[in-house]
Order: C-alpha cells, then sequence, then structure tokens
C-alpha cells in the first residue's frame, strides 16, 4: 500500500506536502466555528472570507475549509445568525483565485445530486489548478434536511446512501466510457461527467463522522478523517488514532490523515488570552445556539456520547467541540506539538476573531512551530 507521503496528487495539492503537522482554516464561509454573538465575529460575507483567505497566505496553511449549513440551530427564529452561512462549492470556487492552500467544498448527501456534485467539484478543480478536496457530511439538522423533503434517514441508511453517492462521484471522475449505476438509493443511466477533475484519479476527500458507522465510511473512502480530540494525553490520542490508522489499512488496505479541529485564543499572557475566551464564550455566548445544537445532536447524531456533549457545554460554544489551543504563543506551540505526538497529521483552526487570530498566529506562532520541528518555516 502505498503512503499518502507519496501521493501523486502532491504535485498541485499542499494538503500532501511533507510538513509533519498540517493546518486549515475552517468557517470562514459562515459565523466561524462558535455560539457567540461576539462582534467580532464574521457574518458569512465575502469581504471578510476574502480579507483572512489573503491573509492567511503568510501563515502557509495547507487547507481553507467551509462549513455547509442550510438554517440555523434556534427553533423558532428562522433567521437567527446561526444561519448565516455562504454556499460552499461557489465559495471555493472563488477561494481559490485568492489563496494558495487547497480549498474544500463541504458537501450534505441528501442535498445534491451525485451527477451535479461531480461536475461541480471536478470544476473546482479545474479552477483551482488541481487544489480542491471535498468534505463529505451526511448530515446531522432533520430541520435543514427536511427544506429539502428529504426526510432524514436514520443513522445506518445515511451512510449507506452516502456510500453510494461517493462510489459514483468516484466513477464519473475516473470513467471515460459512460456507466450505469442501479442503487438502493440512486440510479444512474449512461453516466458521464467531463472534463476530469486535475488530480488523479480524484482529488481528496475528506469525512468527519464520528460514530463507529462514520469511522468506517471514512476509512473506507477518505483521504482525510477527523477525531474529536478527548484527551490531554497524547498517549491516548495515539490510541485513537492508531486505530482509525489501522482500520483503515486492515480493512480496506488505505493509508489516511488523522486530523482535529480547534479554536485558537492567544495572548501576550496566558490570563489574557483567557479573558478573551471569557468575553467570547461567556460575555457574549449564544446560549440559545448552544440548546439549539445540543438538541439537533442528542436526536440525530452520534459524533458523541450525550454524558460527554453535556461537560462539553463551554468547548461546544468555543469553537463546536474542538481542542483547546489558549494561553501565550509558547503554549498554543507546546499544545499542537502535544497532538502531533498524539498521532495528529492536520488541524483545522478557528478563532473568534479570525483577523486579529491570524495576525498573531503569523507573528508569533508560525516561527515557534518551525522551531520545535512541526512545520517549516
Ligand atoms: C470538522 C467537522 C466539520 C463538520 N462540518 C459539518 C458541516 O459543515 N455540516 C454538517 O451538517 N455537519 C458537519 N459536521 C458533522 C458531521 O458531518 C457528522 O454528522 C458528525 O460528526 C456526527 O457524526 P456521525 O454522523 O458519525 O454521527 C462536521 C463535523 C466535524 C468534526
Amino acid at each position: 500500500m502505498k503512503s499518502w507521503k507519496d501521493d501523486p496528487r502532491a504535485e498541485t495539492n499542499p494538503l500532501f506536502n511533507d510538513n509533519k503537522l498540517k493546518l486549515g482554516i475552517f468557517g470562514l464561509n459562515g459565523i466561524g466555528n462558535n455560539m457567540s454573538n461576539a462582534p467580532e465575529t464574521p457574518n458569512a460575507t465575502w469581504e471578510e472570507s476574502e480579507r483572512v483567505s489573503r491573509l492567511a497566505e503568510q501563515a502557509g496553511f495547507e487547507g481553507n475549509v467551509p462549513y455547509s449549513r442550510w438554517r440555523g440551530y434556534v427553533e423558532g427564529d428562522d433567521a437567527h445568525r446561526s444561519g448565516l452561512a455562504l454556499d460552499s462549492y461557489t465559495w471555493a470556487a472563488a477561494t481559490s483565485q485568492v489563496t494558495s492552500a487547497a480549498v474544500f467544498a463541504t458537501s450534505h448527501v441528501p442535498t445534491i445530486h451525485p451527477i451535479a456534485a461531480a461536475k461541480q467539484c471536478a470544476t473546482i478543480d479545474q479552477i483551482s489548478g488541481g487544489r480542491f478536496g471535498l468534505n463529505v457530511v451526511a448530515g446531522w439538522n432533520k430541520t435543514e434536511l427536511d427544506m429539502f423533503g428529504a426526510a432524514m434517514k436514520d443513522h445506518h441508511d445515511r451512510y449507506a446512501q452516502a456510500a453510494e453517492w461517493i462510489e459514483i462521484l468516484r466513477e464519473l471522475w475516473s470513467r471515460d466510457e459512460a456507466f450505469d449505476y442501479d442503487g438502493e438509493y440512486y440510479t444512474v443511466k449512461k453516466g458521464i461527467s467531463l472534463p476530469k477533475p486535475i488530480q488523479r484519479p480524484f482529488p481528496p476527500i475528506m469525512n468527519a463522522g464520528g460514530s463507529d458507522r462514520g469511522r468506517e465510511f471514512a476509512a473506507k473512502y477518505s483521504d482525510m478523517a477527523f477525531v474529536i480530540v478527548k484527551s490531554d494525553n497524547p498517549e491516548e490520542m495515539r490510541r485513537e488514532t492508531d486505530a482509525y490508522r489501522r482500520l483503515a489499512r486492515e480493512e480496506y488496505g488505505r493509508d489516511l490523515q488523522v486530523w482535529t479541529l480547534s479554536y485558537i485564543v492567544q495572548g501576550d499572557t496566558e490570563q489574557e488570552a483567557r479573558d478573551r475566551l471569557n468575553y467570547y464564550v461567556v460575555e457574549h455566548g449564544d446560549d440559545r445556539a448552544l440548546d439549539g445544537f445540543m438538541n439537533m445532536h442528542n436526536m440525530h447524531s452520534q459524533l458523541m456520547p450525550k454524558d460527554i456533549m453535556e461537560a462539553m457545554k463551554f468547548r461546544l460554544k468555543a469553537g463546536h467541540g474542538g481542542y483547546e489551543l489558549v494561553g501565550t504563543a509558547d503554549q498554543i506551540t507546546q499544545r499542537l506539538d502535544n497532538l502531533s505526538q498524539g498521532g495528529i497529521d492536520g488541524v483545522l483552526l478557528s478563532w473568534f476573531s479570525y483577523e486579529d487570530g491570524v495576525n498573531r498566529w503569523i507573528k508569533d506562532v508560525k516561527p515557534r512551530l518551525a522551531q520545535a520541528g512541526l512545520r517549516k518555516a
């Protein structure tokens, strides 16, 4: 089995470069990755996406990943800002023109037909010169899928549909002759899609399933899988990341990158960082969004067991349960090193104030990561 370290897609796509710890910026197409009404959080405008994506060029991140959201979390408040999100496919096409990072679209399976999705992905791969990646999500918010008249499937069937969807995409991306597909969820007659993506055999796939079924799906189809880090201990993390890699290797003969999600608050002192965290999570925290999210999650998703979700309320508001990177540049570097020792290949980063956060990162954290041997200078 070939390692992703020898992946030919490295020619165009920085996701396959040899930085020990890869990084991406997450959530710029929406209101960021927190539940806060602090005025510094973004508002899903293209102007902010463009400005921060250009700034992040100096940070040299490998990826820029949007989320996919069709409606907000707060029942009874249809215009709540948690529903603000630019469409991720068109956003990725535009963002590819202002960054040299890999650009992703995040796509719900049931909201787009695989033939349309395959062509959109191939188009963005062409526009970006082979830097596109697709984050496939099966969906977790029933009310947003209800808007499509697509009754949300039970958890198992959701992933069974996602498997058919991705198999059709792969055929469309790689086959030069038309094919028929007769599945339980999709029927394709004489399917063909031209032109092909630049990346061969197809652009990288990311998946963030948290359940056993989600993990199976990611191990079988994805190049980048996510874990929500539940412990600070690198050995415990290593057990989880190794288990993931083993599953992909032994069951499917594949080698995947394991990523996680983090929120960052940097200060000149730890106290300053804690005060800033408190400012956006406690003083300006959006408890209505948190309640809505908890309800939706507990009903339809298995990302985390319910008791862990309860204990994670603060982290959910701070960054959807991501790993905490709060403190001085030295402390943040230390914790990123911790993740790397725990077997994490990449981290998706979010800030409550992206511009301020990325500026501080470029000045203080970036040089320390090079010194720590985690990334090239
Ligand atoms: C990094 C990351 C990004 C995600 N992005 C989205 C998203 O944009 N839209 C969405 O509906 N779900 C998103 N999810 C949720 C997952 O798709 C998935 O439903 C969730 O992790 C629960 O896992 P399960 O489906 O295996 O139960 C994301 C999860 C993670 C960890």
